[in-house]
């Protein structure tokens, strides 16, 4: 029997069988499922980088639900949102460094180029070595900064001198650092500043050849001017890799970014072109959002 009586009056009838339409926000608030707004230009590029239905708790915590995205080669996409939300949770997963949390379960798939990532089997240091990280704070190792460069190649047993020094000079060019430090590259690479200190990580990143670039807030520790060596420096890798940055800023992702996902409380809510999602998002939450009015 319906609890609505044929008689009640028409205005509170109305009031039952229209409860007031709750926002995205408070849908994911509530741990409903959200769908993710992903505009349609994605579906053009080439993706590098696939992420599917991917969910991560730690041990009770869910902390991603169902992050679905696709990274498109070649080019730089951020993933920007309000602290806690998962950012850097979702950009450690895609080289699996969250496996060297005891708690951490996962659910879903990754796939690099087409290869799925948390299949069993999978070599996660050769994953790695496809897959370049820079972190928030630069982390040189405590050694020569020619080492620093070449560490992935000894660690590959690479002996070879000439091989080394061109690996080398081709990174260091690569990371807009060789004039600065190419009449000591025998010096201990912790008595670099910290801007040519994260250089320094990313060219001992790219000098392993990856496939992916991820960088978790590489600017973070850094002045404005290294931060804007760094943006102009991302703008010459982009093309020959595919990069995600993870920040805060979102002036940075629209400086630096060619596409933005914005995630909330570990969803992600809305991916689009950067240019669009900042001047015409699809989402009132994303507007919201980059407006300043939540986060
Ligand atoms: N090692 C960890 N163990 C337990 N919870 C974690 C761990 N790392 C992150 N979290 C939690 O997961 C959520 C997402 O965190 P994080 O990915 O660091 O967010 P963001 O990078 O967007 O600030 C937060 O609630 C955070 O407290
Ligand atoms: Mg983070």
């Amino acid at each position: 029997m319906s609890r609505l009586e044929p008689d009640a009056p028409a205005a509170v009838q109305k009031v039952r069988a229209e409860p007031k339409p709750r926002s995205r926000l408070e849908r994911i608030q509530a741990g409903e499922p959200v769908e993710t707004v992903t505009h349609e230009a994605i579906a053009a590029e080439d993706p590098c980088f696939e992420i599917d239905r991917f969910n991560l708790w730690y041990g009770q915590k869910q902390a991603l639900h169902e992050n679905t995205l696709v990274v498109p080669r070649g080019k730089i996409t951020a993933l920007i949102g309000p602290s806690g939300c998962g950012k850097s949770t979702l950009l450690r997963s895609m080289n699996r460094l969250n496996d060297l949390i005891d708690t951490v379960r996962v659910a879903g798939e990754m796939r690099l180029n087409g290869d799925p990532i948390y299949a069993p089997g999978v070599d996660v240091i050769e994953l790695r070595k496809r897959m370049g990280m820079v972190f928030q704070k630069p982390n040189p190792f405590p050694m020569t900064i020619f080492e620093n460069v070449v560490y992935s190649l000894r660690i590959d047993g690479e002996r070879d001198k000439r091989v080394l020094r061109e690996v080398a000079e081709r990174a260091l060019r690569g990371a807009a650092l060789w004039d600065e430090v190419k009449d000591r590259l025998e010096d201990n690479a912790l008595g670099l500043s910290g801007g040519q200190q994260q250089r320094l990580c990313i060219a001992r990143a790219i000098a392993a050849d990856p496939e992916v670039l991820l960088m978790d807030e590489p600017c973070s520790a850094l002045d404005p001017i290294a931060t804007s060596r760094i943006e102009d420096l991302m703008e010459d890798l982009a093309g020959d890799y595919t990069i995600v940055i993870v920040t805060h800023s979102m002036q940075q992702a629209s400086r630096t970014s060619d596409y933005t996902a914005f995630m909330y409380l570990g969803r992600i809510v809305e991916f689009g072109p950067t240019s669009d999602l900042f001047q015409k998002p699809r989402l009132k939450e994303t507007e919201d959002y980059i407006t300043g009015r939540f986060g």
